[in-house]
């Protein structure tokens, strides 16, 4: 019998920009103060991609150089590159085309995927599938937002929140039965309402009105996100681990979305899992949308442990919502 092929992440790479705006610095900038957003939100500082030229690529490039640096392959052997994120370089052509052409990746096809906060498991879950097939060997999946791109920084409730960064991981073939094993994905359109960007898209295209009506930053109702955000991420990561027969004693790391300490310590409680078990590096990146799960493996790397069990967890604007399970394939 064949064994089932597995996708493995095998190396993974990171990028932050080295800009920092603290809390302290927004007090400036909008009514409001350190102690609000720490308590609100556990943020204490994010990282902001400044210089003129500078998008989104230019943080999947180093992220996708330093994997392959770790794995000690060239660009040239990447087969195809995902990239979850909803500030693109361009509306086309795609981040991920114009990333495979700064880093020499000559033989990869890719496509942006957007799925905002769920960008990562939504791309992962893709990459997974093409490595499943048996076709490709090599599949890079990105996270990355330069949300400060689309931030209005006058508007308190959204600019205190996020921030810019990139986290990627580099899948291949497995057969002993590691890499991902499992993973529920959601939408629901009807919550679009709550939170997106109004114009630049074909529904309203960019004129003089949508600059002056502030319509290309994102727009949130915090608080309907929050509610829905507690519950789809908690519901879907219990329900994995249920189907798999597995209980929060049997998970290592759960790697939560990092938009608020609140939602990931209600999404862990309901897992049954202790808080020592949950990534959380929200206080110095804030939420940087598809780029806060692999950003958090990537600094969690060498705590992780052939073997060990670990749950994705994601909520976003959409809404988009899943987990995925994965048993983690080597030791750094
Ligand atoms: O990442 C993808 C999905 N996004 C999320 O998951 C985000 C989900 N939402 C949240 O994390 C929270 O709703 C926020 C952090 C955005 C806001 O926190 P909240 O606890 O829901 O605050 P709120 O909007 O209910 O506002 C509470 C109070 C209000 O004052 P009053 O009416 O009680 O006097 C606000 O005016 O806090 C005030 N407020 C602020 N005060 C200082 C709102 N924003 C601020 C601020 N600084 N930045």
């Amino acid at each position: 019998m064949t064994p089932k092929i597995s996708a493995a992440i095998t190396a993974i790479g990171g990028y932050v920009p080295d800009d920092k705006l603290t809390n302290f610095d927004l007090e400036k900038m909008v009514e409001t103060n350190d102690e609000w957003i720490r308590t609100r939100t556990g943020i204490e500082e994010r990282r902001i991609l400044k210089g003129e030229g500078k998008a989104t690529s230019d943080m999947v490039v180093p992220a996708v150089q330093q994997l392959l640096a770790k794995r000690g392959i060239s660009a040239e052997e990447i087969d195809c590159l995902i990239v979850g994120t909803v500030t693109p370089d361009m509306v086309f052509p795609s981040t991920a085309n114009i990333a495979c052409d700064k880093l020499g990746a000559k033989n990869a096809w890719g496509f942006d995927l957007a799925a905002a906060c769920s960008g990562f498991v939504y791309a992962l879950t893709t990459g997974a599938a093409l490595i499943e097939s048996g076709r490709y060997k090599k599949v890079v999946v990105a996270g990355a937002d330069k949300m400060s791109a689309i931030i209005d920084y006058t508007d308190r409730a959204t600019c205190i929140i996020f921030g810019d960064g990139c986290g990627a991981v580099l899948l291949e073939p497995d057969e002993e039965g590691f890499g991902v094993k499992d993973s529920i994905l959601r939408s629901d359109g009807s919550g679009g309402k709550y939170l997106h960007m109004k114009a630049g898209g074909s529904l309203k295209p960019a004129s003089i009105e949508t600059v002056t009506n502030k319509e290309h930053f994102a727009y949130q109702e915090g608080q309907a996100v929050f509610k829905f955000a507690v519950k789809g991420m908690a519901d879907v990561s219990a329900e994995l681990l249920e189907r798999n027969n597995l209980t929060g004693e049997d998970i290592s790391w759960l790697v939560p979305h990092q938009a608020n300490k609140r939602i990931i310590d209600a999404t862990a409680d309901r897992m049954g899992l202790s808080h020592d078990k949950v990534m959380l590096n929200i206080q110095r990146y804030g939420n940087t949308t598809a780029g806060t799960i692999p950003l958090c493996l990537w600094e969690w790397e060498k705590q992780l442990k052939k073997g060990d069990n670990i749950v994705l967890a994601a909520f976003g604007g959409g809404f988009t919502w899943g987990a995925t399970l994965i048993k983690w394939a080597y030791n750094s």
